[in-house]
């Protein structure tokens, strides 16, 4: 595999899943796998889970990892070409990229949408630079509109705890005090759409998900009405996508405090499980009671992410000339 960006770059996602449960078994069974080999973790933003279990990932498959903040340490990065840099931007992604690159194996990249242009955002500029211009393979670690580290755990996840052959998946918007880009939610749809699962999202009016990750699932507006009988709710924020009205890309349309998964919400599920890829604002997107019920699945889900960054890197490095 040389890029990981969506749900189509890991092929079949039954044996994709299979090697999930085998490396879960046995995380070091690839131990010598990435031996003298490399592992830029490139963070143009902040990050909990993301930066710990993807190193770790990797150094189960035996490479060395190079971690780089953008933003703490590093030159200040210009990433628009033909602007005069006479400003605070010392550095250029142009020359920067390459100088990184000659230092690694494998480039991983975090870099949020910006909210000032959609086309930018939705054409995923700055990860497509990385692979464009470093020659090494790159993956996401949640770019501008997708996560596919986080939706490979996911499915990880829901098909460690299903109880039935194929569960209702629900994915709904909950309300946020900021504006947080839709890489989660599309790539949660991405996957989601692919997997043997009845998935349905709701939100309100406005908020519309991008087609390209919407696809065929269905989309009920009336929230309590897409919980009933769900086997798995899966809450998370998202500002406008900017389908209906390309002005409101990037606004917070709404800050409907009734749309906070709480008992009562949970009250007409199948008993479902409760999941947020974290970190989540508590009482805003669901309530204590809810995240800390038996049924919560946040942290094996946030555990899952070593498992699903270790497939990856796996795959990676196997594919490495
Ligand atoms: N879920 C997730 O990606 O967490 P971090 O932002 O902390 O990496």
């Amino acid at each position: 595999m040389r890029y990981f960006t969506n749900v189509h770059d890991l092929g079949d996602l039954r044996s994709a899943l299979a090697e999930a449960f085998e490396i879960k078994k046995d995380r070091y069974k690839y131990e010598t796998l990435g031996k003298h080999k490399t592992c830029l973790l490139i963070f143009f933003n902040n990050s909990l889970r993301t930066r710990l279990s993807t190193q770790k990932a990797a150094r189960n498959l035996g490479m060395d990892v190079i971690v780089l903040d953008v933003n703490q340490g590093a030159w200040k990065l210009e990433t628009e070409r033909g602007v005069i840099m006479d400003g605070d931007k010392s550095e250029h992604l142009l020359e920067a990229i390459p100088v990184m690159a000659s230092y690694c194996d494998i480039i991983g990249v975090r870099s949020f949408a910006h909210f000032e242009n959609r086309e930018d955002d939705y054409t995923e500029k700055i990860l497509n630079q990385f692979i464009k211009y470093s020659g090494k393979p790159v993956f996401s670690m949640e770019a501008a509109t997708g996560h596919p580290l986080q939706a490979f755990a996911d499915l990880i996840t829901i098909e460690e705890y299903k109880k039935k052959e194929r569960p209702k998946v629900v994915l709904t918007w909950a309300p946020h005090p900021r504006a947080l880009p839709q890489a989660v939610p599309n790539s949660f749809a991405d996957w989601m759409n692919e997997a043997d699962v009845d998935f349905v999202i709701t939100h309100p009016e406005g908020y519309e998900l991008d087609p390209k990750f919407v696809r065929g699932a269905k989309v009920e507006y009336n929230q309590l009405k897409a919980f009933e009988g769900a086997d798995f709710i899966y809450a998370k924020n998202w500002a406008c996508p900017g389908v209906t009205c390309p002005a409101d890309y990037g606004k917070i349309l709404s800050k409907d405090m009734s749309w906070t998964v709480d008992a009562a919400h949970m009250a007409v599920t199948n008993d479902a499980f409760f999941m947020h890829c974290l970190p989540v604002r508590r009482n805003m997107i669901v309530t204590d009671e809810v995240i800390e019920a038996p049924t919560s699945l946040v942290i094996p889900e946030a555990a899952n992410r070593e498992i699903s960054a270790t497939v990856v890197l796996k795959r990676m490095l196997e594919g490495l000339e």
